[in-house]
């Protein structure tokens, strides 16, 4: 848990420089790529690919559906707004230590960053937010945190940031509002984009449904297994956050569970009861809604960053 060695950041900086141009350079906005969101890359021009396995410091992402690489690129009409966005991202169920999951982010400020777009594949505990939707983040539930696992335990990164870090406006209100802007902007329904309180658990397994009858009673809106050590960071390093989640598939909370002991009575009385059909969730299904709205995804995040300027 403590930083043993101090990070390279340095050197990180230094190598990731050597393969931009001058105008790549400083990037204003980064930008978090979640379970197949990476498509959010395409919107960039004059794009420059540096992979995760040339930079000291940075671990290989493991999970399918993530590329394990940097894009550096401009964004956004007119000139463009230089960005850089993370294909694949760690999380703490691969074994990663926090402080490399949150490496990239730490980087990305040294190189310039003031605003992080940070994405993910969620699963919905709210019946009101459909699959397929994207939710604006405006609060966390993180129970690691309250446990004893907050990813920021252990000696400082710098001495300049706060040790007891507020995290009540962690979520920027003007970003957000960029958001909501934009999906005017964009003439996109209403219902496409709703707002939400994000529950962070560190998987890799699924909620069992106690646990997400937990999670929704304590006011979360979706559940998943990334974003909160990025954002944490980020806010560490001073850098304004905002956090959309694509709804990759619903959390089934039954009001009751179903009853063994009545099944079995009821067939043994001779009258079965009808068995209800087991939901289980897959990661192609979570693969599978990221693809299909990703297009939106991408739209979106362009027409926030060509707004970043005007704020
Ligand atoms: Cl249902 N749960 C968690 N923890 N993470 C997810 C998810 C569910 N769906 C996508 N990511």
């Amino acid at each position: 848990m403590h930083a043993a060695t101090p990070l390279p950041f340095s050197e990180t900086v230094a190598a990731i420089k050597s393969f931009l141009p001058e105008k790549l350079q400083t990037p204003r906005v980064g930008i978090v790529c979640g379970s197949g969101l990476s498509g959010l890359v395409e919107s960039f021009r004059e794009v420059v690919i540096v992979p995760y396995d040339k930079l000291p410091g940075f671990a290989k992402s493991t999970v399918p559906g993530h590329k394990s690489s940097l894009a550096f690129g401009l964004l956004g009409a007119g000139e463009g707004v230089p960005a850089v966005a993370m294909l694949g991202r760690f999380h703490p169920y691969e074994g990663h230590p926090f402080p490399t999951v949150v490496y990239p982010i730490r980087v990305m400020a040294r190189l310039g960053v003031k605003s992080m777009i940070i994405t993910n594949a969620a699963g919905s505990l709210n019946p009101n937010i459909p699959v397929g939707t994207i939710v604006v983040i405006q609060d966390h539930l993180a129970l690691p945190n309250l446990t004893g696992m907050n990813p920021l335990l252990g000696p400082q990164t710098s001495p300049d940031h706060p040790r007891f870090l507020p995290l009540s406006d962690a979520y920027s209100p003007t970003l957000r509002r960029l958001a909501f802007l934009s999906a005017h902007n964009l003439k996109l329904e209403r219902s496409a984009l709703a707002e939400g309180v994000y529950a962070w658990v560190s998987g890799p397994t699924y909620e069992t449904p106690a646990e997400g009858k937990l999670l929704r009673g304590g006011g979360a809106d979706v559940v998943g297994m990334s974003t909160v050590p990025e954002v944490l960071a980020a806010r560490e390093e001073g850098l304004n956050v905002m956090v959309m989640s694509l709804v990759t598939n619903f959390v089934v909370i039954p009001d009751k569970y179903r009853s063994i002991r009545e099944e079995v009575e009821a067939e043994l009385a001779g009258k079965p009861l009808e068995l209800p059909v087991a939901q289980v969730v897959s990661h192609d299904e979570v693969l599978e809604v990221g693809r299909e709205k990703a297009e939106v995804l991408k739209k979106l995040v362009e027409s926030i960053v060509e707004l970043i300027p005007t704020i």
